[in-house]
């Protein structure tokens, strides 16, 4: 049988990744977080002093990677990759890396190989439009830069209290510029996307309309 492959794409913190994996659990399928194959390479980039901008070296580094599922998390290396992942600093050298079409082909076809073995749930920026073109079912979610903002001082609050809305959302606004604005893959929805704005929304509502178009997008394929 043909895997089944949804894409959900959108800026940072628009809630895809826990949407993602709600709607994966509930099919019962892995859950790709392609962000987190950028973030493994930028972090290897930090640790091994290379220069994100250095595209024969970080690509190396992105070569030497493995990528792989175990009971559908994604591990990296072998590993479950931890919340070293997550900091503000490999955030934006992420960013940065994601900005080199020879990192960006690496990933994308590591993405693609995974896709042969697994039907997927899969969470990035250009998971609709470049990656995965004929998915059965695409997304693409967003929300204002002022709700994302909010979201993430909210989430800080029990890490680093003392963190600015400000600078949270000036973090943002810079991020969703270079994503959208790179030559490479820019972030936009695919021109078959489902887009949902989610500002407004709870989880649960936005798991639902998910879980609602994928059963039809499967129904009219069958
Ligand atoms: O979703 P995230 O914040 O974990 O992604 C980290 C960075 O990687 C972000 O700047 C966008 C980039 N990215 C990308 O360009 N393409 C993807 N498919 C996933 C992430």
């Amino acid at each position: 049988m043909k895997p089944l492959i949804i894409t959900i794409d959108g800026p940072a913190g628009t809630g895809k990744s826990t949407a993602a994996k709600l709607l994966a659990s509930r099919l019962e399928i892995p859950f790709l977080d392609t962000g987190a194959m950028y973030r493994a390479v930028a972090w290897r980039c930090l640790r091994n002093n290379i220069a994100f901008d250095d595209e024969k070296l970080v690509a190396f580094q992105t070569q030497t990677l493995q990528f792989d599922f175990s009971n559908s998390h994604l591990l990296i290396d072998g590993a479950d990759p931890g919340e070293e992942l997550r900091t503000q600093e490999v955030s934006e050298a992420a960013s940065v890396i994601a900005t080199l079409q020879t990192v960006r082909n690496l990933l994308v076809d590591q993405q693609r190989k995974l896709a042969g073995v697994y039907s997927l749930v899969t969470e990035g920026r250009d998971q609709g439009t470049v990656v995965f073109p004929n998915a059965t079912c695409k997304f693409f979610l967003t929300a204002t830069a002022q709700t994302r903002a909010q979201r993430r001082w909210m989430d800080l609050q029990k890490t680093d209290p003392a963190a600015s809305k400000e600078v949270i959302l000036k973090e943002i606004q810079q991020r969703d510029e270079r994503d959208r604005n790179r030559k490479a893959a820019p972030l936009k929805p695919a021109a078959d996307a489902i887009v949902i704005d989610n500002s407004e929304k709870s989880l649960e509502q936005v798991a639902a309309l998910l879980v609602e178009h994928v059963k039809q997008a499967t129904a009219s394929e069958a």
